[in-house]
């Protein structure tokens, strides 16, 4: 696996409950696989059930064949336990679905991944008005997240994560800028993908700084991530784009440069699970190690307009009872 730059192969708690966002296909599904294979209990919330449920077909076959290699710290006895639960991110009220699903489940929840993304499309404007991927990629896993750290909270460890997929691209995001951030004045003409995909990257990256001012005396860490570049099903919608980033990334792909999807979980898979980083926050890894994240991302002033624009968005989601901690610091 290569010294110290893969997650660790030791057995993983069987009542740890983890949740993978996007988890039916490309990094999430590698995530999701090895962490229900290592032993905890996975849920992965996506849109589409068909996909879910044939991307937990297949995790149960190649986890089969993973015990059959005899492959070191995987479970031993019985099954994966990986269950699907529905979310449309392009929704709030779909994504408030979810949450209400989740905690009437009872099932407690000591990790969240917020691995589902996409980019790379014409614009488009969700239901709730907001351009397509602030929306999917940041606004509706900050309201997960808001609506379901109270449970992390109550989950009786003291090693709690959510890790934020992000990318290198959100060194790339031009200078932040409130006004820019929803998208409204958006036209389909003078959309510039690369921009808005690196945007949503960028929110992410300070939701980690943000929520980890309001979490430090919790047992609830946030870490963020960048996979590398990873040959996936992101790919798809390459071919009705003109970002200039676009040609670079096929020509890594035809060069045969690009991770598989495997080699692109390791970082998120060892953000969730490494022992060594309980209690670690506010650190971006790439490689399964700490690296710089961009000086815009750490200005507490952008987070906290981010903050506070996002809270106000999702005002209809949640209650002030849950609000009162997440209030802008002034
Ligand atoms: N691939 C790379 O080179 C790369 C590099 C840097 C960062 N990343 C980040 O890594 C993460 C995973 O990307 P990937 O490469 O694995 O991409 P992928 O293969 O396209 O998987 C993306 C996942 O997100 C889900 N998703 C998209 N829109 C959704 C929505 N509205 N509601 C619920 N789920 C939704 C997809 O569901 P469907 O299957 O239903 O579409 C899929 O499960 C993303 O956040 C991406 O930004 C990727």
């Amino acid at each position: 696996m290569g010294g110290g730059t893969s997650f660790p192969r030791e057995p993983i708690d069987r009542n740890k409950v983890v949740i993978v966002t996007g988890g039916n296909t490309g990094i999430g599904y590698e995530t999701a696989k090895w962490i229900a294979m290592l032993g905890a209990k996975v849920i992965i919330a996506c849109r589409s059930d068909t996909r879910a449920l044939e991307a937990i077909k297949r995790m149960k076959e190649e986890y089969a064949t993973e015990k059959q290699k005899g492959t070191k710290g995987i479970i031993q006895d019985g099954d994966i336990d990986v269950t699907f639960m529905q979310v449309d991110l392009a929704s709030l009220q779909s994504t408030k679905n979810f949450i209400e699903n989740f905690k009437s489940s009872g099932q407690k929840l000591h990790t969240l991944v917020c691995n589902a993304g996409l980019g790379f499309l014409p614009l488009e404007f969700t239901e709730d008005g907001n351009e397509l991927l602030f929306q999917t990629n940041y606004l509706s896993q900050f309201l997960i997240c808001v609506h379901l750290i109270p449970l992390m909270e109550n989950s009786g460890s003291d090693d709690c994560r959510i890790i934020m997929v992000s990318s290198s691209v959100h060194d790339f995001a031009p200078q932040f800028d409130i006004s820019k951030v929803q998208g409204k004045d958006l036209k389909k003409s003078s959309y510039d993908e690369m921009e808005y995909y690196s945007y949503s990257k960028l929110y992410q990256v300070m939701q980690m700084y943000f929520m980890n001012k309001r979490l430090k005396d919790t047992n609830v860490s946030v870490l963020s991530i960048h996979p590398g570049i990873v040959k996936t099903e992101f790919q798809r919608n390459f071919h009705q784009s003109g970002a200039c980033i676009v040609p670079i990334i096929k020509c890594f792909i035809c060069c045969g440069c690009a991770r598989n999807a495997f080699k692109g979980a390791e970082t998120e898979i060892y953000a969730a699970i490494a022992p060594q980083l309980k209690g670690i926050r506010d650190v971006y890894y790439v490689d399964c190690k700490p690296k710089t994240t961009a000086s815009q991302s750490r200005n507490s002033e952008n987070q906290e307009a981010l903050l506070k624009l996002s809270l106000e968005l999702l005002k209809d989601y949640i209650p002030d009872s849950l609000a009162q901690r997440w209030l802008p610091i002034t």
